[in-house]
């Protein structure tokens, strides 16, 4: 609408305003902030702006071939795709403590982006999606004790190292805001309502030590997941069981039970499906899936996906558990 035309046509002017003739760097991660911010610069920008995807092999099914198609393919952004997958599930071989693998994680993901960035010798800003409720949430994480229940990694946080100066064109808006922005920039609905995602991805959705054919495992079962539950609408409210949702996502659990399957016994993996209802991820209800729609995600993925006998859900809420398993 005639409003958020507006807003764009403002927001474009100013970002030519402040790079201008400048090179501009920033980390893609396939989120929503990141890719609201990378659409919204491209609009004002075009080519100064390079993004560096990093694919990390903790993302979801699919996912880096899903953000190169629509950044690279449809809207002609310049995106630089690294595969460091091995690096990273190489810097993770025998670590099974939640803390050391987000911060492994971490500091890979810096280390990756430091030596892209070196590359690009004339870029002077670092663009990021940080949003308003980010800006906020740092702001009170100063003020308080460290009292620090899980450390998070996002594409923010990056050193000052880097001498780039910071462009946070999202800065003064809410997460609804920025979805409409997204929307109104042309991205897909799917992909600006999309659920969070970790920034240390699968490594905190396998429980102990990251392997990559467990990756491979989860990644396949979680595809199920929001496959049937994007496919399943509830009468009441014609809603589907994604947009009811917050988050959901399988849990690879690294631990064997028996099963049967035609005449033969099996000794396999089992997954944990987690789906939440929330505001503000602080607090959240297991959310009460239909049991049709359990039903048929669990043959699904015992059927689907060889290594995998049993399928239970989660029926915790937030407090006392937290909504990812680690
Ligand atoms: P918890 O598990 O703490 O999760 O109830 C609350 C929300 O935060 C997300 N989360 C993370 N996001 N890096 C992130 O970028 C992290 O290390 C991390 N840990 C949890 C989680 O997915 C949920 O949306």
């Amino acid at each position: 609408d005639w409003v958020m035309g507006d807003y764009i046509a403002e927001a474009v002017a100013k970002i030519r305003e402040q790079v201008g003739s400048d090179e501009v760097i920033l980390g893609l991660s396939g989120g929503v902030d990141s890719s609201v911010a990378a659409a919204l610069i491209h609009r004002a920008i075009g080519d100064q702006l390079t993004c560096v995807f990093v694919d990390n092999g903790l993302l979801r099914l699919n996912e880096a071939d899903m953000v190169m198609d629509m950044f690279a393919r449809n809207m002609g952004v310049k995106v630089i795709h690294v595969d460091a997958s091995e690096q990273f599930l190489g810097k993770l071989a025998g670590v099974s403590d939640p803390e050391a693998k987000r911060k492994i994680i971490g500091r890979e993901f810096v280390e990756v982006f430091q030596t892209e960035s070196a590359k690009l010798a004339n870029a002077k800003w670092l663009a990021q999606g940080t949003i308003y409720p980010d800006v906020i949430e740092s702001a009170g994480a100063k003020s308080k004790k460290a009292t620090t229940i899980k450390s998070h990694h996002n594409v923010g946080g990056l050193p000052d190292t880097l001498h780039l100066k910071l462009l946070e064109p999202l800065r003064e808006l809410f997460k609804d805001e920025v979805r409409a922005l997204g929307v109104a920039l042309g991205l897909p609905p799917s992909m600006v309502y999309r659920h969070p995602f970790p920034g240390p991805g699968l490594g905190v959705r396998i429980l102990g030590e990251v392997k990559k054919d467990y990756a491979d495992l989860l990644r396949r079962a979680d595809a199920i997941f929001i496959e049937e539950l994007r496919a399943t609408v509830d009468e009441n409210s014609g809603k589907n069981w994604y947009d009811l949702t917050s988050q959901a996502f399988a849990v690879f659990l690294p631990v064997k039970s028996v099963g049967v399957m035609g005449d033969g016994r099996t000794y396999d993996y089992v997954v944990a499906l987690r789906a939440v209802q929330t505001q503000d991820f602080m607090t959240a209800h297991w959310a009460h899936l239909p049991y049709e729609l359990l039903g048929k995600v669990s043959n699904r993925i015992i059927n689907e996906v060889r290594g995998i006998n049993r399928v239970v859900y989660d029926v915790s809420g937030k407090p006392p558990a937290t909504i990812e398993w680690e």
